[in-house]
């Protein structure tokens, strides 16, 4: 949720707004959350968060957000994703008129064309913005609303035309009279207005109204009755302009922003096998050729390049997924994963793993802080952390990396070529040479040198005949005796049961 919203030079020709000025104090009392309303989260931004980038490359001289409910959360967040905004509190929450004349006052010198938008919008475009400034610039006007005709205006306020087809009120549902109910064009809570003349609009209006609060939308009829031009611009995809009051539009905005961020993806050449249960991050990206198996969610500042294969099944958050790369049915967290390298199934990258070009972390395997080198396997059920692996090393199945003492946590080092045995436990700090092998079921707590083989374990012990003394009578011993009287037979030569030696060689897996 972190990630900032991009701060985009001023483009050439794009037109200019002095201030912007997003609404954020109110309490989002329909979301039944302890969390902000505009802090709710999608498609790796929050409700701000997308309103402030879809306004950044306006590139406003200032950006106010009036901030109220939840303001220390609030705040803490833009410090985060918009350092340069300013924020201003509303005290309390008297309406968004009050809301937007608390912000004016706080940028006193602000003079010229002010955008001001509801903090709650997370589908408005850059486009969709800067169409509705230079539509305000080019009708001469001093407040200009955006609308959107909708199949369904339930809860918004209605765009009330004259028999000209000149805008000449908002009216909210609550104060709405049957007739204006039925108009289906509605205000998008985006505005574009001449500072000075907000300011003084804003002053004068009441709170007459159902819910006794000062509204924003209360300031285009004073206007048009003073004979000022003013303007409302349909917006050209209502789905642009859609709010989000309660958990319900949350998930339709998010499922709608997916559909665009999927929809760049594909035309832009990446297979993506099952939209309907693939997530993609605003913030994320895919190259062209890069394959998106069902259940795949790329989020945060995840990217994914050529000819990688991600999912079925897998959720990479700000990892990097390199050319020609898989990750199958796993979870990665701030990992690198590199040319030709794959994971999984079932496999948990933690952040600081980097995959060399064609290492494997198998199935069931943890890693964190974790280089492995080129070439070099994790096959199955290890756990990797804070370690260094050379190149071409085999690290046998249910070897763990023991880095914790307790109260530090320790490095292991294990050079090229190396082949760890199955099962053994690396108790950090500890070095493990290039060439070096460890003979499976070993406790190392001692460097390896180059070329050597660490054991470290017990040596086997047969006890002879102690299932038929101490479990007799079991499917054991029976089959244990059966086999006495095979090896015992005059006409069997087959071998004694062999196994009773100790060798000091570490089994290896692949
Ligand atoms: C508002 C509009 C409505 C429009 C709809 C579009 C008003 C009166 N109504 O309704 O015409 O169709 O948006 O989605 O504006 N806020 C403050 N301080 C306050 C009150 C609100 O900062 O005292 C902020 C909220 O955080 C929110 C925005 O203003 O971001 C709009 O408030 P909200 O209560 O969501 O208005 P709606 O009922 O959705
Ligand atoms: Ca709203």
């Amino acid at each position: 949720m972190a990630s900032q919203v991009p701060s985009s030079p001023h483009p050439a020709g794009q037109p200019v707004v002095a201030a912007v000025v997003v609404l954020a104090a109110g309490q989002g009392t329909r979301m039944r959350s302890s969390t902000p309303k505009v802090l709710h989260a999608l498609g790796g931004r929050s409700l701000l968060g997308h309103v402030l980038a879809a306004a950044a490359p306006l590139a406003a001289g200032t950006t106010v957000v009036v901030v109220g409910a939840g303001r220390d959360q609030v705040e803490a967040h833009l410090r985060d994703v918009a350092p340069g905004a300013l924020a201003v509190v509303q005290e309390q929450q008297l309406g968004s008129g009050h809301a937007a004349e608390v912000a004016l006052a706080a940028v006193p010198d602000v003079e010229g064309s002010v955008l001001v938008l509801n903090g709650d919008s997370p589908l408005l475009t850059t486009r969709t913005l800067a169409g509705l400034v230079a539509a305000h610039d080019a009708a001469g006007s001093v407040f200009t609303v955006l609308t959107a005709e909708v199949d369904d205006p339930t809860g918004l306020g209605r765009i009330v035309r004259d028999d000209s087809g000149a805008p000449r009120a908002i009216v909210e549902e609550r104060d709405a009279t049957a007739e204006q109910r039925a108009i289906r064009e509605v205000n998008a809570g985006v505005y574009v207005a001449n500072a000075g003349t907000l300011r003084r609009v804003l002053a004068g209006i009441g709170s007459a109204n159902a819910q006794g609060e000062q509204y924003l939308t209360d300031a285009l009829a004073p206007l048009v009755e003073g004979g000022a031009p003013t303007a409302a611009v349909l917006a050209d995809d209502p789905d642009d302009v859609l709010g989000c009051n309660d958990r319900r539009e949350l998930a339709e905005r998010r499922r709608t922003l997916n559909d665009r961020v999927l929809d760049d993806l594909m035309r832009a050449g990446v297979t993506i096998v099952d939209p309907q249960t693939t997530w993609v991050d605003v913030t994320a990206s895919a190259e062209a050729d890069a394959v998106l198996q069902p259940g795949t969610q790329l989020l945060g500042t995840t990217t994914v390049a050529s000819g990688a294969v991600v999912g079925p099944d897998s959720t990479l958050v700000d990892c990097v997924v390199e050319a020609g790369a898989s990750v199958v049915r796993s979870h990665c967290l701030g990992a690198v994963v590199g040319p030709e390298a794959s994971v999984g199934p079932f496999s948990y990258l933690r952040p600081g793993t980097r995959l060399g070009r064609g290492s494997k972390v198998g199935a069931f395997v943890e890693t964190k802080n974790a280089d492995i080198g080129e070439e070099s396997k994790v096959p199955h059920l290890s756990y990797v952390g804070d370690a260094s692996i050379g190149r071409g090393a085999n690290i046998g199945a249910a070897t763990v990396v023991v880095n914790y003492d307790g109260v530090t946590k320790h490095r292991t080092t294990i050079g090229d070529h190396v082949r760890i045995g199955s099962d053994t436990m690396l108790v950090a700090p500890v070095t493990i040479g290039d060439g070096a092998y460890t003979a499976a079921g070993s406790v190392i707590t001692n460097d390896v040198p180059p070329g050597a083989m660490g054991v470290a374990r017990g040596p086997q012990r047969n006890v002879a005949g102690w299932v038929r003394r101490r479990r007799p009578g079991t499917p054991a011993a029976e089959a244990a005796a059966a086999a006495e009287r095979r090896a015992d037979a005059p006409e069997n030569d087959a071998p004694p049961n062999p196994g009773a030696h100790d060798d000091d060689e570490g089994q290896q897996t692949r």
